[in-house]
């Protein structure tokens, strides 16, 4: 096992550079299945556990992967498979966008329904009542799935709740169908637009990514071609989280502002001092913080994936503050662990209650998912002693290398196997 340990309370300075975009990326990897002819090239690419268990995932559908450094090189001329393996699906969530490209190319797909995880349920109904809409039959046994259809058919459909997810499903499974397809009521989150994007550049015709309502004209085949994922803008707010708790002067690089705008706003309520460059922001931190209240909504607004890294900066902040999870069902994992530091931290449903300004203290914590662990390394870097933090598998699925990003602005921190 593997631990990350951390002595709180440097004052940290220097530059951290933002990777790609981990949630653009494994869209954009499924979307390799489409490709007709050539080869999808995608550069920026974290190296995470996440992309590493999408390129398994592939791979045993029958497609060809490199993913060496930050690339990753996908051609499908052998794909045979229509059943992504059940430990892909159970593992990663992520793993259902494989279903709108086989639909929409090959018209079938068998899998299990993604299990639930440490923050939620996860269903999955509103994906299949997508396929549904397109003509597609769904006929689910017990907990596998399986989808078929000769060539789904353009259609309108309003999802019933914003998914991410299910808009990248359902969009990809519209690049191939018969007709125009109108999807209403669509998540409007930057990767959905990224994913929209690169679809266009390689021959789809889609129009309205990133607003509720998106149209997508069938086409009959999808060219390969290279693509620079954007930023991260989780991994981006995560750094900014840090800094503002522990920065002397923190430069976060690689950034694109309008992303973590409703982020910002929340660290302006506070006092936090930043300025915003073109591609970066540039973080004054250590200043004495207020607390402030937080709803996590769908994009635009606060993001449920910064929700806990918040949390831990909350804890050091004078007063009340009070954090509303309105996207998933259990997503506080990370509030006991922080009690264990000394947080003064209550819960009534999915609202937590934080009195800030106390001093938190370095203890053993375990992370329990891949947001509540990079909030524990926040809470680490400002608790008072040593924080050690179990559970890296769950960082390493979305943080490219983060305790070395950390050591390089002078964090006290290291991995260390026990
Ligand atoms: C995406 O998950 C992200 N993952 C999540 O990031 C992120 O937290 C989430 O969107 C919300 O922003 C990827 O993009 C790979 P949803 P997704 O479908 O698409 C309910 C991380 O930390 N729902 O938008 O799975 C669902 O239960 C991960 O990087 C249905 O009821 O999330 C949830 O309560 C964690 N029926 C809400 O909608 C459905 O058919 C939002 O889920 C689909 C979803």
């Amino acid at each position: 096992m593997e631990r990350i340990i951390i002595e709180g309370g440097s004052a940290l300075s220097g530059t951290v550079d933002i990777g790609g975009a981990k949630n653009a990326v494994l869209p954009l990897m499924a979307s390799g299945i489409m490709v007709t002819d050539g080869t999808l090239i995608l550069e920026n690419v974290p190296r995470v556990l996440d992309v590493m268990t999408m390129k398994e995932l592939l791979q045993s559908l029958g497609l060809k992967i490199e993913y060496s450094d930050n690339m990753v090189k996908i051609s499908n001329s052998e794909l045979s498979g229509f059943t992504p393996p059940v430990d892909f699906v159970t593992a990663m969530r992520a793993s259902v966008l494989v279903m709108g490209p086989l639909i929409g190319r090959f018209g079938r797909v068998s899998t299990q329904l993604p299990g639930g995880c440490a923050i939620g349920e996860r269903p999955i109904d509103q994906h299949l009542e997508a396929f549904k809409a397109m003509g597609a039959r769904v006929d689910i046994q017990s907990n596998s799935v399986e989808v078929r259809c000769n060539r789904l058919k353009g259609t309108e459909f309003r999802f019933r709740i914003s998914t991410v997810t299910g808009t990248e499903n359902a969009l990809m499974a519209a690049v191939f169908a018969e007709g125009e397809t109108v999807l209403h009521n669509c998540a409007k989150e930057p990767e959905v637009a990224e994913l929209a994007g690169v679809l266009n550049k390689m021959g789809a015709k889609i129009t309205g990514a990133g607003t509720d309502t998106i149209r997508v004209r069938g086409v009959s085949s999808l060219k390969g071609v290279k693509h620079r994922v954007m930023p991260d803008r989780i991994e981006a707010g995560t750094y900014i989280i840090a800094g503002v708790l522990s920065g002397e002067r923190i430069i976060v690089r690689n950034v694109i502002p309008a992303h973590i705008d409703a982020l910002l706003r929340k660290l302006k309520e506070c006092g936090a001092d930043f300025q915003i460059k073109h591609d970066s922001i540039e973080v004054s931190g250590r200043k004495g913080l207020t607390g402030t209240d937080v709803v996590t909504e769908v994009y635009p607004g606060f993001p449920t994936d910064l929700q806990a890294q918040f949390m831990a900066l909350m804890c050091f902040a004078e007063g009340r503050s009070v954090i509303k999870e309105s996207i998933f069902e259990n997503r506080f994992h990370h509030v006991n662990e922080l009690r264990k530091m000394g947080a003064d931290i209550s819960l009534s449903g999915n609202v937590a209650y934080i009195n800030g300004g106390r001093r938190l203290n370095g203890t053993v914590v375990r992370a329990s998912d891949l947001r509540a662990s990079a909030s524990l390394v926040i809470a680490g870097l400002g608790a008072k002693g040593t924080t050690e933090i179990e559970g890296l598998e769950h960082l390493d699925r979305g943080y490219e290398k983060m305790e070395d990003k950390l050591l390089r602005v002078g964090a006290k921190i290291k991995r260390v196997r026990i």
